[in-house]
């Protein structure tokens, strides 16, 4: 592993410790995550010498391949998905690592046939005791893999090693079905070793919410309701239903795809009191406070909260798309969600009264996620008569693209009048640093490898997030309250209704 050819790419951005020797077992292995996202993450964290020193992929699927065939397929896929480009000399070490297992999900033969795999490839070097095993099938699988990884004892770790899964997402359509998979899983792994993905919590400036408040004295002081007016959590897509993924979608919809895990957790990150210390379990302790103290709705507050709507039929950069419901594999009168906005309170002492505003939307104009919180403007006795003095101080974190924060001031326009104009202070994370984001699968699988859970879901989290979920779902599908359907034109930001939730209060949607 020490060639100098490899190290001399290798771009010396090592910060943490290197995992041990370790066997990673991908289930899923021909599925797009697994192409897309983990190995052009685990090929970039070999560039960057972050591997363990020994380690092995092992690919588990149904299709007919070998190791050949599965390698060249993933080439293919690193050269269009890796974020520092391919260098066909670094793949072929990296890819001498990567194994295909042709294995059933439902046969225990096959995983008993897996298990000799392993320990065949655990004998030929010393210290290879540590397993992990990632769940990216479909998620009605997650509960056999796992009851055939207790059954063969696949779940237990070997001595002076560990044994963890990733599951990945969806974890349940509802708090149910998210209990029942939490119980296979707890039943076969302990909950330290259980690794729920969210990759948000793994997106740089996701990261950076905590140090941000936390690091710097200036802001700390300021983030309560005595001083913020309200805050708005923004995650605009311009793709709609593309790849076949309708089918899935339109079983799922904004609120379960979206906002019960990408977006509550950022607002558990915005909200949260400061931890006693950074291990995953005080971080955690405290963002699933924020879960449970977020106002519930009855379907009364439902309807008047909560704005849901499908896209109509529009252009998006210069091109015309279809509507929601003549997507591939969505049905045509589908009553599911690509758009949902939401006003949240959180009912504890630091934020009492403050509108947390949430919305997410698919087909929208562009690209973008973003949190800002909006600053009560100041008494009304000095500068508000002037004209641009009405504007309030905004904080905006954008976790992307263009990552970075800044900070919307009123200054006083250069000359001999009195002119009050907003300017923007800003960092941006290439100016600063000089230096892209890892990508977020990079972060996670490290840190799984690592043992580090701080940017994973623990139990409660997923249950109370659903909780909340449910009571929207029950509210919009099984009440009698009748609440409307609402429709955008695509490429635009979102139905009218979802302004007029805003206006309401006085307040707006931050322009994007
Ligand atoms: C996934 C959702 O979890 O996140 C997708 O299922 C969504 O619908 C995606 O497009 C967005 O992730 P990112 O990192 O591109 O913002």
């Amino acid at each position: 592993m020490s060639d100098p050819y490899v190290e001399s790419l290798r771009r010396g951005f090592k910060s943490r410790n290197i995992p041990g020797s370790c066997t990673i077992v991908i289930f899923g292995a021909t599925g797009d995550l697994t192409h897309r996202k983990l190995i052009p993450a685990l090929y970039n964290l070999y560039i960057n010498n972050e591997l363990p020193n020994s380690f092995r992929i092992i690919g588990f699927a149904r299709r007919d391949k070998n190791d050949e065939i599965w390698r060249s397929e993933l080439k293919q896929s690193n050269i269009e998905n890796s974020r520092s480009g391919h260098d066909d000399k670094i793949w072929g070490k990296f890819s001498s690592s990567l194994y295909y297992f042709r294995g059933n999900l439902n046969s225990e033969e096959s995983f008993i046939d897996l298990k000799r795999t392993l320990e065949e490839h655990e004998s030929s070097v010393d210290d290879f005791h540590n397993r992990l095993f990632y769940l990216s099938t479909a998620p009605e699988f997650f509960p056999t893999v796992l009851n055939h990884l207790k059954s063969i004892k696949l779940n237990q770790p070997l001595e002076n090693g560990w044994s963890r899964v990733i599951v990945e997402k969806p974890f349940g359509t509802d708090l149910s079905t998210a209990q029942n998979l939490n119980r296979v899983v707890n039943d076969t792994f302990h909950e330290a070793d259980t690794y729920r993905i969210d990759h948000y919590l793994g997106k740089e400036t996701a990261q950076n919410i905590m140090v941000l408040r936390f690091a710097n004295s200036i802001f700390e002081p300021l983030w309560r309701s005595r001083f913020i007016d309200h805050v708005q959590i923004t995650c605009a897509e311009d793709l709609g239903m593309e790849g076949g993924r309708g089918a899935y979608y339109d079983k799922a919809g904004a609120a379960r795809d979206m906002v019960q895990n990408h977006l509550l957790q950022l607002l558990s990150l915005i909200a949260m009191e400061p931890p006693t210390d950074l291990s995953a379990n005080s971080v955690r302790d405290e963002k699933v406070k924020v879960l449970r103290t977020i106002r519930r709705m009855d379907d009364e507050g439902v309807k008047k909260n909560v704005i849901r709507a499908q896209y109509s039929e529009g252009t998006i950069n210069g091109d015309i798309v279809s509507s929601y419901r003549e997507e591939d594999r969505v049905n045509p009168n589908s009553l599911t969600e690509s758009y949902v906005a939401m006003r949240l309170f959180i009912d504890n002492w630091r934020w009492e009264g403050t509108p947390f505003y949430i919305r997410m939307g698919k087909r929208l104009p562009k690209k973008a996620t973003e949190i800002s919180l909006h600053l009560k403007s100041p008494p009304n006795v000095l500068f508000q008569k002037l004209p641009g003095a009405t504007e309030s101080n905004v904080l905006t974190i954008r976790i992307q693209p263009d990552e970075g924060m800044s900070v919307r001031m009123l200054s006083k326009k250069p000359g001999t009048t009195f002119k009050i104009e907003p300017v923007e202070m800003n960092f941006d994370y290439w100016s600063s640093f000089k230096k892209g984001s890892p990508e977020a699968y990079e972060r996670l699988l490290i840190d799984a490898m690592i043992g580090d859970a701080t940017l994973f879901a623990r139990r409660d989290e997923v249950e109370n997030a659903w909780l909340f979920i449910d009571s929207i779902q029950d509210a919009w599908h099984t009440s009698k309250t009748d609440i409307p359907m609402n429709f955008y034109e695509a490429g635009t930001w979102g139905p009218t209704e979802a302004d007029d939730l805003l206006a309401e209060l006085g307040h707006n949607w931050r322009q994007l």
